[in-house]
This record gives C-alpha cells, sequence and structure tokens, in this order.
C-alpha cells in the first residue's frame, strides 16, 4: 500500500525513456516483479499423473496457432498516432503506466520461463517453459512498440540486468504465476469484450488484439494448473492457506492499482469497480479447477475491505506528500490499518469446492 503515491507519482511524470526505464524497475507492493526460483525442484517436476492433459497442451504449444498475430499493420501505426494524439494528458498518463506495468509483467514472464528452461534438463517442463518464453517474448515486444510510438520505449536487456530479483520457492511461483496468468486472461477479455460492445471507446488499437493474445494467457495458467494437479499435496492441507493468502494478494493489488488509475477504465465506458468484481468473478469460476477454496467476493464484507484498502491507500499518498514528523506517524498508523484490513479479509470464511476429475478448460470468455 505504500506504494500507491510512487505509482501515481510516476505516473504523472513520464517524459523521457529514463522515466519509463525507472518506473520498470522500481519493485513495490503494486509494481510488477522479477522472480527466481529453485532449478534443481522444477526440474524433478513429474507430470505422469497428467500425462494425456499434458500431451495434448504441448501440441497445442507445437502448433502456435498466434505465431503470426503479434505483428503490427500499417493500420496500427496510423490509427496509434492519430488516437495518442487526441488523448487529454491525464489518460496518456495512466495509459502509459498502463503499458510500463504491462511490458514488464509480460517481460517478467519471459526471463523467468527462460531461466528455467536453461537451467533443467527435464525434457516436458524444459519443453512447456521455452514456449511460455517464446509467447510472453512476443507480448512485451508487441507492448514495447506501442511505447516506442510515444518515443518511451523500453530498454529490456537493461531492465532485465537492472531490475531487482525476489525468490520464490516453485510452489509459491506455481500459486503465484498461475493467478497471474489466469487474472491476466480475465482482465485481457473484459476489455475486449466491452470494446467489441462500443468500438467508439477503444482509444488505442492495441486492445483489438486482445482476444488471441489473452488465450496464451490462459493456456499458460493451464500449464500451471496441471503441474500443481500432478502434485496434489500442493492444494490441500495448510496449503490451502497460502492458495489464501496469493488469491487475496493478488485481488487487493489489482483492486487498488486500478482504482488508483480510474480514468483508463472510464475511457473505455468501464467503471473500476464492477471492471474489477467481474475480473474477479471469472478468475474465481477458473481457479476451481485447481484451488480447492476460493474468495466470496460477493460477499458485503469482503467489499468493504476492498474499499478500505483503496481508502488507506489513498490517505497514505496525502500522509506521503504531507511529510514531516505528523507525516511519517500518519504513514506508520496507515500501514498499521492496511495490515489489520488485510487480515480480516484473510480471515472471511472462504467457499470450499471439490476438484474436477479433468483439470483443462476452455478459454470460453
Ligand atoms: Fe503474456
Ligand atoms: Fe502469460
Amino acid at each position: 500500500m505504500s506504494a500507491s503515491h510512487t505509482v501515481h507519482a510516476d505516473a504523472a511524470t513520464i517524459e523521457s525513456p529514463e522515466d519509463v526505464a525507472r518506473k520498470a524497475r522500481t519493485s513495490n507492493m503494486l509494481t510488477p516483479r522479477f522472480y527466481t526460483t529453485d532449478f534443481a525442484a522444477m526440474d524433478r517436476i513429474d507430470v505422469a499423473p497428467i500425462r494425456a492433459e499434458w500431451d495434448k497442451m504441448m501440441a497445442e504449444y507445437e502448433g502456435d496457432n498466434n505465431h503470426d498475430h503479434f505483428q503490427r499493420t500499417p493500420e496500427f501505426a496510423d490509427e496509434a498516432r492519430a488516437q495518442m494524439a487526441a488523448m487529454s494528458p491525464e489518460l496518456r498518463a495512466e495509459f502509459l503506466d498502463f503499458l510500463i506495468s504491462s511490458v514488464t509483467s509480460e517481460f517478467s514472464g519471459c526471463i523467468l520461463y527462460n531461466e528455467i528452461q536453461k537451467n533443467i534438463s527435464n525434457p516436458d517442463v524444459k519443453a512447456l517453459m521455452r514456449f511460455m518464453a517464446r509467447d510472453e517474448s512476443r507480448h512485451a515486444g508487441f507492448i514495447n512498440q506501442s511505447l516506442k510510438d510515444f518515443g518511451l520505449g523500453l530498454d529490456l536487456g537493461d531492465l532485465k540486468r537492472t531490475k531487482a530479483y525476489t525468490y520464490f520457492k516453485p510452489k509459491y511461483i506455481f500459486y503465484a504465476t498461475y493467478l497471474s496468468e489466469k487474472i491476466g486472461y480475465a482482465r485481457y477479455i473484459t476489455i475486449f469484450r466491452q470494446l467489441e460492445r462500443h468500438p467508439d471507446k477503444r482509444f488505442h488499437p492495441i486492445f483489438k488484439w486482445f482476444e488471441r493474445w489473452c488465450n496464451d494467457e490462459f493456456r499458460h495458467g493451464e500449464s500451471f494448473a496441471l503441474i500443481m494437479r500432478s502434485q496434489p499435496h500442493l492444494l490441500r492441507g495448510a496449503n490451502t492457506l497460502w492458495i489464501r493468502f496469493f488469491l487475496l494478494a493478488v485481488y487487493a493489488t489489482m483492486y487498488v492499482r486500478d482504482h488508483t488509475r480510474p480514468m483508463l477504465k472510464n475511457a473505455m465506458g468501464l467503471d473500476a469497480t464492477s471492471y474489477d468484481y467481474e475480473v474477479f468473478r471469472i478468475t474465481t469460476e477458473i481457479s476451481k479447477q485447481v484451488f480447492p477454496i476460493s474468495l466470496d467476493t460477493d460477499a458485503p464484507a469482503f467489499r468493504a475491505g476492498m474499499t478500505r484498502l483503496f481508502e488507506l491507500s489513498q490517505r497514505m499518498d496525502a500522509a506521503k506528500a504531507q511529510g514531516g514528523l505528523v507525516g511519517k506517524l500518519k504513514q506508520g498508523a496507515l500501514a498499521v490499518a492496511g495490515f489489520a484490513t488485510f487480515a480480516r479479509l484473510y480471515f472471511l470464511p472462504v467457499q470450499r469446492h471439490a476438484l474436477p476429475e479433468q483439470v483443462r478448460m476452455a478459454p470460453a470468455w
């Protein structure tokens, strides 16, 4: 939560490629991180229990139905130029913030999957990681082209060298990455469907690419679902407490972030709150393929907690801007309140369900 001020302030001051690089490098609670993990443990993954579904999925990766998708058409550049010129400064700032966090998060997947495949010999996992790195590299490159249209391209090689890496044990990588792939799918498809209904609100051509794009993210999520289902101990007992933690952390981060930049959604004719709850609904529905619990995001106490987290983050911004001893004291009190709110949300009743026999799902939203 202490991060929202930084995010907001940065969004308003992106003027040069150096600003973009600095923003992409920033690691805090609301920005995408880079990860590293235990490669030896990744090498030991055995997909035998889910072999049939695994092989089918690998054939899809091999078929590479999006190999021609991430190329810009001549119309893209023309349309982007015209629409960029028409953006208000506020929308431009939020759109840039969106592009920078998206390219960082796509590239984060690219680096992680690529490092895993380079450091292991397990043929199943190695092949999977190579395919996913391929996809994420296309995604990151495609977004970066839209940043370059603004004269604000990101030097991905430099980012790879200079951004901090967070170590996560494999099981945390599985929970977190599964969720980020699936929530990424839900976010992209919800935007795509909205703009399909309201093409006049499509303020940049990149959104036209989201439909086929999000199918890649959906499939990446399927891969982690299969890996987790091949190790059932990750999905029961004390591990459900971790699942609960990651679900809440991912949902809360998204809620605070989206509400910090509401104009982006407003320009699409969406409001941040209903957009977020639609994305949670889709993600929750999908995640039942692998998680035996889900958060009740319709519960009034859940919604009140999310609202409070956002309010606290706004007040944190104000306290930081105020500075001085009083500002510092306020920040401390707000951090405690934020922690207490998160804890209350964590202990709300969850929904429980049995896992389906067949793991794989179709991207049907
Ligand atoms: Fe991606
Ligand atoms: Fe992905």
